[in-house]
């Protein structure tokens, strides 16, 4: 089990750029499944979780060519079956795009219930609320969920939570349902807007993403085409939140300044330096950050993926500082880690109090999810003396090359593959 070993100490200084965004390409690529034809994405991030969605197409019949890393042309014209019940779709969260792709191709949908980070409950029914409105019968026995409709017909769907996972999902299915759909109280995320994009370019015919209305009037065919995923917010958030806990001085490229207004405000509040250009940003980190709140909210609110990540920032403020998890109901697991290196954080269910000016000292850490893994490299590069992070698998879903692109920032990293 790979494992890194971390020297604390040493300010990012330089230059990093931003892969795709993980979870925009993970709705892309299953939104290929609607085009009779040849689609091409670029700007696609090496990781785990996109490698194993490109796979598990793969399975399903569909051609993939590969003409490097970031780049990956689909041809699922080939495409027949609506079974996917491999184990690669139990092991992340954004399987359940099959349901829409697939009902949206062919009407029917059999995978097994999706996995994803332990970090609540993380019901899917909001989605399933979506197709139902659409037409179709779902029914959820033994883990695995089947899916069928004769006909798909437009409605109106009011979601009851916002979430992101659903807004892209019913979007899937809605556009080659006959007649109009209107999803209220949508997502806005990035992601969201990116997908939309993308069945747009194929034929699709939606308008208000990134709004939290949206409408889809559906079509019959949609065809191939060429696209580029967008930066990803989440990744160049992790980066910038490191170089002002390292009090380095890094310029982060290939970004949508915009995509990080949230991070960038919570940062300069702190009294980091920040300065936006048009795709890149630079960030400065200060001596006697102050202690800041954050309440994590669906974009354009501060994002949930970040709130580990800043966790590890806010023991190092001057004072109090309080996390409000209002999106996940369990996502302060990895506060036992950093504990163990001396943060001062005390969890009260959705809250979490992080006493600032803590000494973090280096240990033996193992990340419990994805961004978990995230905060506690951050904590590694700031620590006294030497950490060890465990359990990568999870880094690696998400992040591609982190220690490389930490080596190239002047990071002392080692990634250890036993
Ligand atoms: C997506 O998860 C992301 N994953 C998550 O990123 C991210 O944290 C989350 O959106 C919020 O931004 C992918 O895009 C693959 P939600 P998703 O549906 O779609 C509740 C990462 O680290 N809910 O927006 O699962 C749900 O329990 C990962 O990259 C229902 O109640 O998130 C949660 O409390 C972690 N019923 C809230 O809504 C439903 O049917 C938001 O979930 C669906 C969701």
């Amino acid at each position: 089990m790979d494992r890194l070993i971390i020297e604390g100490g040493h300010p990012l200084k330089g230059e990093v750029t931003i892969a795709g965004a993980k979870n925009a390409a993970l709705g892309l690529i299953p939104a290929v499944l609607l085009a009779e034809g040849v689609c091409k994405l670029e700007n696609v991030p090496n990781i785990k979780d996109v490698n194993r969605f490109i796979n598990i197409l793969s399975k399903m019949g569909a051609k993939i060519e590969r003409p490097n890393n970031n780049t990956v042309i689909f041809d699922t014209s080939s495409v027949a079956q609506y079974e996917m019940m491999d184990d690669e779709t139990r092991k992340m969260r954004a399987s359940y795009y099959l349901i829409g792709a697939l009902l949206g191709r062919f009407k029917k949908v059999v995978i097994p219930f999706p996995g994803g980070c332990n970090i609540g409950v993380r019901p899917i029914d909001q989605h399933i609320k979506g197709f139902e409105a659409l037409g179709a019968k779902v029914e959820i026995e033994h883990g695995i969920i089947k899916a069928y409709a004769d006909e798909l017909i437009g409605a109106s769907i009011y979601m009851d939570v916002v979430s992101v996972g659903a807004t892209i999902n019913i979007m899937l299915a809605a556009v080659r349902a006959k007649g109009v759909t209107i999803l209220e109280n949508a997502a806005k995320e990035p992601h969201v807007v990116d997908v939309a994009n993308f069945l747009n370019l194929m034929g699709a015919n939606i308008k208000g993403a990134g709004t939290d209305i949206i409408k889809i009037t559906g079509v019959s065919k949609m065809h191939g085409c060429e696209y580029m995923v967008i930066p990803d917010q989440i990744e160049a958030g992790t980066y910038m939140i490191a170089a002002v806990a390292t009090k380095g001085d890094v310029l982060i490229k290939n970004i949508i300044p915009k995509h990080l207004e949230s991070i960038s405000a919570k940062l300069i509040e702190m009294g980091a330096e920040i300065f936006e250009y048009d795709d890149s940003i630079r960030v400065i980190g200060k001596e006697n950050l102050r202690a800041i709140n954050i309440k994590t909210l669906p974009y354009p609110g501060f994002p949930t993926d970040l709130q580990q990540p800043m966790a590890v920032l806010m023991c190092m403020a001057q004072g109090l500082g309080t996390i409000t998890e209002s999106i996940f109901e369990n996502r302060f697991k990895y506060v036992d880690e950093l504990q163990r290196m001396g943060a001062e954080i005390l969890v009260n269910g959705r809250a979490a109090m992080i006493s600032g000016k803590k000494k973090l000292s280096g240990t033996k850490l193992s990340a419990t999810d994805l961004r978990a893994g995230a905060a506690m490299v951050i904590a590694g590069l700031v620590a006294d003396g030497k950490t060890e992070v465990t359990e990568l698998k999870h880094l690696d879903r998400g992040y591609e090359n982190m220690e490389q692109k930490l080596l190239g920032l002047g990071a002392k990293i080692v990634r250890i593959r036993d």
